[in-house]
């Protein structure tokens, strides 16, 4: 069955004291609204982001990077179901699903997603939406059972009486609603509750008002819908994303020599018989292949694509370039917008000087197979040095090398014997 998504993401996000909106604060330099999005991409044919605080920024980020995304501004911002509203016009005749997501929970993984749009199928029901059980539930909807446990409807704490605030299965913030039968819904909510808002959640009770089947997927692991409403979240969220990933990595055959000082993010793969030594920082989009040695102290910064059995040691930084198998970067180095061939060797304090910061243009650097670059060379971009080529140590290299030349940029070295005799007399 075909689906649509619609990311809330209109709120203020007041908790996080900030004048970038919530959803694109980050996590290892990725959006919590990129999570969102990307969890969603494989499984709906278009999201709509429903926007308002700081709305030209969030439209930026999603026009930017989500091909399959439309952003819908909601102002002022009335409620949750209000926000959905705002997408109605342009799901007047779809038929098919809906998924609706707050757009603050990084941690949704795409499998859980998809478990509970099948469960929404295989239950033949109109509107399903994701709870959970929690010990302490605070500020989070209340579900609402009738004595037989089939669904009643969903009661926000600030309307809740003191017996409802007991319960401990809560509202997750995910729906699945099939549209042609609520669509209806969004028309007819009403705002008269606590906190003067039109409820999203209110649609349960209009479902059963309007005779549809709805349903509640429990979820099992809470962490999954942890929402991020201040900084201390964000950084509890890093974490536990972080956690999951070096799992994830380790059963996969990735050695990880100490998990409590290793930052991964969720979008970089890691071969096989990989060792990451401790304090490596690897953030954005990368691709590691196998047996590699990486750190310690290494540094990605998205962009980066390592072949087999190559070496990037302490306090290396690579950036958008590709590293041939077998090359080492060991130790003291900056890699940008870079490309490098197999058994390539870089000496220590090698930098590739990919800006040029008169034209704010960033430039290439290539390196072919089997370059030897000495220890302490500036690389000044744009520049090729084709295949086996050496650079001498402590070389400023401003146009191309030829294949197998040496180039070298030194002021002959001068000894003056028993000079420090001398001027000491
Ligand atoms: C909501 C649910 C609550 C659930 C909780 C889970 C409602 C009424 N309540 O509460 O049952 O337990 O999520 O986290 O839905 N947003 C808009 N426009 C608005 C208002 C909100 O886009 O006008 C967005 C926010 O940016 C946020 C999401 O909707 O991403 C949820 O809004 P929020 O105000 O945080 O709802 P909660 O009070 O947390
Ligand atoms: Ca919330």
């Amino acid at each position: 069955m075909e689906l649509k998504s619609i990311i809330m993401a209109a709120g203020k996000g007041t908790r996080m004291k900030s004048d970038t909106p919530k959803v694109l604060h980050k996590i290892m330099d990725k959006p919590l609204l990129g999570y969102i999005l990307d969890n969603v991409k494989n499984l709906a044919d278009e999201s709509f982001v429903i926007v308002g605080h700081k709305a030209e920024d969030v439209e930026k980020f999603v026009k930017e990077n989500y091909e399959c995304a439309k952003t819908v501004l909601q102002s002022p911002q009335l409620g949750t179901g209000h926000a959905v509203s705002m997408a109605c016009p342009y799901l007047e005749d779809y038929k098919g699903l809906v998924i609706i997501l707050n757009g603050d929970i990084p941690l949704i993984r795409e499998s859980t997603i998809k478990k509970f749009i099948d469960y929404h199928n295989s239950t033949n029901s109109d509107l399903t939406i994701m709870s959970a059980i929690f010990e302490d539930p605070e500020k989070l909807g209340r579900i609402i059972r009738e004595k037989d446990n089939t669904l009643k409807g969903i009661v926000e704490a600030k309307d809740a009486t003191p017996e409802q605030l007991e319960i401990k299965e809560i509202n997750a913030g995910i729906y699945c609603l099939n549209w042609d039968k609520l669509k209806k819904a969004f028309g007819e909510l009403k705002n008269n509750n606590a906190q003067g808002e039109y409820y999203l959640t209110d649609i349960i009770s209009w479902g059963k008002n309007n005779g549809l089947k709805v349903n509640a997927y429990v979820l099992e692991n809470n962490e999954e819908i942890f929402g991020i409403n201040s900084r201390l979240h964000l950084a509890e969220a890093t974490k536990l994303m972080n956690d999951r990933k070096i799992h994830e990595l380790m059963e996969n055959g990735v050695t990880i020599v100490d998990p409590s000082c290793t930052w991964i993010s969720d979008d970089t793969e890691i071969g096989r018989d990989t060792i990451i030594y401790p304090s490596t920082y690897l953030e954005g989009k990368n691709k590691i292949g196998k047996n590699c040695k990486i750190g310690p102290f290494a540094h990605f910064r998205g962009g980066v694509e390592v072949e087999d059995n190559v070496k990037i040691g302490n306090f290396v930084e690579v950036k958008k370039s590709k590293i041939g198998s077998n090359t080492n970067a060991g130790h003291l180095s900056y890699i940008g917008d870079s490309e490098l061939g197999s058994h390539v060797n870089i000496g220590a304090g090698t930098i590739t000087a990919n800006f040029n910061p008169i034209t704010n243009v960033k430039s290439k650097t290539v390196l072919k197979d089997n370059v030897k670059i000495g220890s302490n060379s500036v690389l000044v971009a744009p520049v090729t040095i084709e295949e086996g080529a050496n650079v001498a140590a402590g070389a400023v290299i401003t146009k191309d090398v030829k294949a197998w030349a040496l180039a070298i940029t030194r002021a002959p070295l001068k000894v003056l014997e028993n000079w420090v005799k001398k001027v000491s007399k």
